[in-house]
């Protein structure tokens, strides 16, 4: 099945499931329809869960053992809405149509339409009205949005990262006007406790940028509750960490009571595409030692912050870009994946092969190219659980996590 597929086919079962329950939907956002990003409203939650299962068991069928399909199972979400942590708002400019400035996100199946959003469901509400009043603050100086066709403007992008009383404001301009200072002053007034300002006036269309200058805390300060401790990560402006924080926690105490299984005190943990070491880092105290690499520097250097922040003293993480890696053959280790959505690919899976743990614990955000994956690996490796974890509710996105062990 190709990742095309896996939406027809979720699409497909919303549509039924629409088309027969009317009187069972739960009303939408006023946006529902209109951004890409919300494809499941009005759909109720339990049933969206269903949805998602179906859909993955038909794609896991023919690929994983039945015993592990038939105890199969979706994990939910604590939270069903406002659980993002990141969220980033296009600022568009077009003379043509009303409002001439638009902050939001872009129409479905329209690059070139910004639907202006006066709420968005997944972030919190008093962090995007915070966010609106910014750039409601940006226009009342006179700057504009960016016209992407004729690429001219001021402002580009509004970011935003958030979880529980910790925020950051990233503002993407494509000029360094003298006006964006006041912009960052308001956005402290606000309560944002870090506003980054960066400039792209590149054609590459993305909230990454120069930083022209930061104000507040360099750094958000991310609080993980695991295994009755609280571990602290650090997070910047281009560092990955995990869009659903709540749901996250889930997914550690499960990977957790799975190592618990493994007595894994005398073994070595590969914490490969690892970002600023939030797996590694808690799960460190249940192995001899970890390896954590990661291809952003930006990523290492929190992660070794992080590393001593939660006074782990058997980590060791390293910049390097997993396809150009060559790992020593370690049978004492278990390796945990986290890739992006393009998955291992080929060099990634051989590397895992080369390293040769007893198990493997592929955490993945793209089930299309877990299942790729895990047929390479099925050689050497066979699935002990399987399971889903719904950390993007009103999406079609899912995580998945898959445990293997070396036959
Ligand atoms: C889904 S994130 C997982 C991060 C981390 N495990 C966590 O829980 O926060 C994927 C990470 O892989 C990194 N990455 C992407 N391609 C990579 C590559 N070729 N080599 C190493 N790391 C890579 C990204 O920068 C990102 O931090």
């Amino acid at each position: 099945m190709t990742s095309k597929e896996l939406e027809h086919l979720l699409a497909s079962k919303t549509n039924e499931f629409r088309l027969n329950n009317k009187d069972k939907l739960v009303e939408p956002s006023k946006f529902a329809n209109q951004i890409g990003s919300t494809q499941l409203e009005n759909i109720p939650y339990v049933k969206q869960l269903e949805i998602k299962k179906e859909a993955l068991l038909s794609l896991f069928k023919n690929i994983v053992q039945e015993d592990i399909l038939s105890d199969f199972d979706i994990i939910s979400s604590p939270k069903i809405t406002e659980y993002r942590f990141k969220a980033e708002f296009v600022a568009s400019f077009n003379p043509k149509f009303e409002p001439i400035n638009r902050l939001g996100q872009r129409k479905k199946g329209n690059f070139n339409w910004v639907i202006d959003l006066d709420e968005y469901i997944l972030i919190d509400k008093a962090i995007f009205n915070k966010i609106r009043r910014v750039y409601d603050y940006s226009l009342s100086l006179g700057l504009n949005s960016y016209d992407l066709k004729k690429q001219i403007g001021d402002l580009r992008y509004l970011t935003v990262k958030h979880y529980q009383d910790q925020s950051m404001l990233i503002i993407t301009s494509y000029n360094k006007d003298k006006r964006f200072n006041e912009v960052i002053d308001f956005a402290i007034k606000q309560g944002f406790n870090s506003v980054y300002w960066l400039v792209n006036n590149s054609l590459h269309d993305s909230f990454e940028g120069k930083i022209s200058k930061f104000e507040g805390q360099e750094y958000l300060k991310i609080n993980i509750h695991f295994n009755n401790k609280i571990f602290m990560f650090l997070a910047g402006p281009f560092t990955f960490f995990q869009n659903n924080i709540f749901g996250f926690q889930k997914l550690l105490e499960y990977i957790d009571s799975i190592l618990i299984k493994f007595n894994t005190a005398q073994l070595n943990l590969y914490d490969l595409y690892c970002g600023v070491g939030v797996l590694g880092i808690s799960l460190a105290n249940k192995f001899k030692s970890v390896k954590g690499i990661e291809i952003v520097q930006d990523s290492i250097d929190l992660a070794i912050q992080n590393q001593k922040l939660n006074k782990i003293n058997n980590a060791d993480f390293k910049c390097f870009d997993i396809k150009n890696l060559v790992l020593p053959k370690d049978t004492d280790s278990v390796t945990i994946v986290d890739p992006p959505r393009t998955g291992l690919e080929d060099k990634g899976v051989s590397n895992v092969l080369d390293i040769s743990s007893k198990y493997v614990i592929y955490v993945s955000c793209n089930p299309i190219t877990l299942a790729y994956d895990i047929q390479k690996l099925s050689n050497q490796y066979k699935i002990i659980d399987l399971k889903a974890f719904d950390m993007f509710p009103q999406t079609y996105h899912i995580e998945c996590l898959c445990i293997l062990e070396r036959y």
